[in-house]
């Protein structure tokens, strides 16, 4: 706190900021390619590169182009992909099977990434969403959503995705108890040694448009997910959120959104004192890059202030499509 004895004019608190050299030396937080995880859209096929209308300068690649961008990425610093699958409507059913299809596109993707790349992380999401032709993110029956049925069917979707060399499983259903189970699932098929980075603290928001644009879940989803992912205006749900998840098995945990969401990362790390990361999502990054490419944003500028601000706020790390962007910027 500051001190009553330091007052103007013997204190002038721009005399830290005078120079370039003084306020590196007194910045309390750093950026660097070492704190990003970079989210990617696989799509099927060969040489094949689709943009997303919704997220310019995001592109749906197919596997081998995949392992080319994880190659760049991962000689930028970055030390994780996520993988996310643009799914055919004709392989979605409404118990999801292609989830647990060991031959997947998310199983290819993995096996490619992990062949040509070995020391990059490779993190999968576990969810139905991508595979469910009601788009949820589990089992629908009438107007539920199946919590315990549809967990049984997370896990073997992980166990799946542990096989094809997965390094960090993210569930990101928000179904109870699935990480209890999912620790279960993986330790008694050998896979101990892969860790679980849990969507603890998921809310029901509008900024993931453009994700279900990227994945095509969009058209597919009857109504919300309200039942399962959090109200907006809850903060202590999110600690017993998180509690619950840690006590079940988390090594690391997540708040989604990012930044609407804040205040959440700085509670969940003053309380937990949890590796913690944060998800700049979809809508998050579109809206700083439509308003860069409109000419109303610096949009170097506004990416680089709003990923110090995780940091800021005590993430540990960032999910963000800005990654390669920033990685760039921060290696020169
Ligand atoms: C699927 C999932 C979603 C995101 C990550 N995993 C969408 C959703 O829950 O509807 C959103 C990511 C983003 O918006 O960037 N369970």
């Amino acid at each position: 706190m500051t001190s009553p004895t330091r007052t103007f004019p013997s204190t002038r608190m721009r005399r830290n900021r005078r120079t370039p050299w003084l306020r590196n030396l007194v910045r309390e937080n750093t950026l660097t390619p070492a704190d990003f995880i970079w989210p990617i859209f696989v799509v099927g096929g060969t040489g094949e590169r689709q943009t997303v209308v919704s997220m310019p300068g995001v592109e749906r690649l197919s596997v081998d182009l995949v392992v080319q961008a994880v190659k760049d990425a991962h000689d930028l610093g970055i030390p994780m992909v996520a993988i996310f699958p643009f799914i055919e409507e004709n392989l979605k059913t409404l118990d999801a099977a292609e989830a647990w299809n060991n031959d997947n596109l998310v199983c290819r993707a993995v096996r490619a990434i992990k062949d040509a790349v070995p020391d990059i992380g490779v993190m999968c999401d576990v969810a139905l969403d991508p595979f469910n032709s009601d788009g949820h993110d589990g089992i629908v029956q009438g107007e539920k959503i199946l919590n315990d049925e549809t967990v049984e069917l997370l896990v073997k979707q992980s166990i799946n995705q542990a096989n094809a060399g997965c390094d960090i499983i993210a569930p990101s259903d928000m179904m109870d108890g699935r990480i209890l189970a999912l620790r279960n699932g993986l330790d008694t098929t050998g896979y101990e040694d892969v860790a679980i980075m849990s969507y603890a603290a998921k809310y029901a928001s509008g900024f993931y448009g453009p994700f279900r644009d990227a994945v095509g879940s969009g058209g597919a989803l009857k109504g919300d997910k309200k039942t399962y992912q959090m109200d907006p205006a809850n903060t202590d749900e999110a600690m017993h959120e998180v509690s619950l998840d840690i006590s079940e098995g988390a090594d690391m945990v997540m708040v989604k959104p990012g930044l609407p969401y804040l205040d959440i990362v700085r509670r969940v790390k003053d309380t937990f004192a949890m590796p913690t990361f944060a998800y700049n999502v979809s809508g998050e990054y579109a809206m700083l890059r439509g308003a860069g490419d409109a000419g109303w944003l610096d949009y170097d500028v506004v990416m680089m202030e709003t990923l110090m601000g995780f940091k800021r706020a005590g993430a540990d790390g960032v999910l963000t499509y800005h990654a390669i962007d920033a990685a760039k910027i921060l290696n020169d």
